[in-house]
């Protein structure tokens, strides 16, 4: 659905020019659930950005859906099929009232009255706040803020949904129920879901995990593939379960552990029988 194909970018700041994104290929499959991970400045928003067309890379391409973000003409559909939800809940807020913030997206693709409120309310629903329809957005807490942007979002009937840290702003809670929302619209809705993240716990559900460090992938694969291999992780300045953290450690002092898991019961169990 989203072909990334070798792709550069530098942001072109005086009096010199910092790379950001240094050769990145990978192919984002529909219905997937991709987590992103990388310390600050590895390059992952600049990586979002070229995927929903916001800047376009120096090098290489990014097809999405079959359209090149490169042209013009693919600009407006690929935003629409690409959303994008931002880290502060309060620089994506565009109406006063929850129901006219919502509304933004397919006003601008210009539908009608009729299908408007008719997306609004599906998207309202959909995310299960309904109830907050009527209500002014800056009464919201930040969680129920990043709800409303995904409503907006998905008023427009999106392919796929890029979070760009957007739980990091939020308490537990507001984190635990936007992630929920966002497997409610992989799981019943098919819409791929690109999450970065700092959050390892987020990371684990995902049905692939892709590394970054200094503008590249470093390492990819199932949650599992990519938390034991902690010399990757440590490398890229990240942490691992701390299961898999002690298991590994246990594994340096000269102790046979064979394979390393991320599962707490499975570590358990191989404790136990080293302890036996
Ligand atoms: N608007 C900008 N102008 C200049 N440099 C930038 C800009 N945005 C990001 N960078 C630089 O690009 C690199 C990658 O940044 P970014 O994509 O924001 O990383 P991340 O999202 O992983 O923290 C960093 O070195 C950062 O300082
Ligand atoms: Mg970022």
């Amino acid at each position: 659905m989203i072909e990334v194909k070798d792709i550069h970018y530098a942001y072109k700041t005086q009096p010199e020019t910092t790379k950001a994104v240094s050769g990145i290929s990978l192919y984002i499959s529909k219905g997937r659930y991709i987590a992103i991970l990388g310390r600050n400045g590895s390059g992952k928003s600049t990586l979002a950005r070229m995927l929903n067309a916001l800047i376009l890379p120096d090098m290489g391409d990014i097809i999405v859906l079959g359209m090149n973000t490169k042209e013009k003409v693919n600009e407006l559909p690929i935003r629409k099929k690409v959303g994008m939800i931002f880290q502060d809940p309060d620089n994506q807020i565009v109406g006063t009232r929850v129901l006219e913030d919502v509304a933004f997206g397919p006003e601008n693709l210009g539908y009608e009255r009729e299908k408007i409120i008719q997306a609004v309310d599906n998207a309202l629903n959909q995310i299960g706040i309904s109830e907050l329809r009527e209500r002014a957005v800056h009464t919201l807490s930040g969680g129920q803020k990043q709800r409303v942007a995904i409503a907006g979002v998905l008023a427009m009937k999106p392919a796929c949904i890029i979070l760009d840290e957007s739980t990091s702003m939020l308490d537990p809670k507001g984190q635990a129920e936007l992630l929920a929302v966002t497997e409610k619209l992989n799981k019943e809705e098919g819409i791929s879901i690109i999450n970065i993240t700092h959050n390892m716990d987020e990371a684990k559900f995902a049905d692939e995990v892709y590394v970054m460090h200094k503008g590249t992938i470093t390492l990819s694969g199932t949650p599992s593939e990519v938390f034991t291999n902690v010399d990757k992780m440590i490398e890229a300045g990240l942490d691992v379960p701390q299961a898999t953290k002690l298991l590994y450690e246990l594994e340096k002092e000269g102790i046979e552990i064979k394979n390393l898991t991320i599962d707490e019961d499975e570590a358990a169990d191989i404790l136990g029988r080293l302890l036996k």
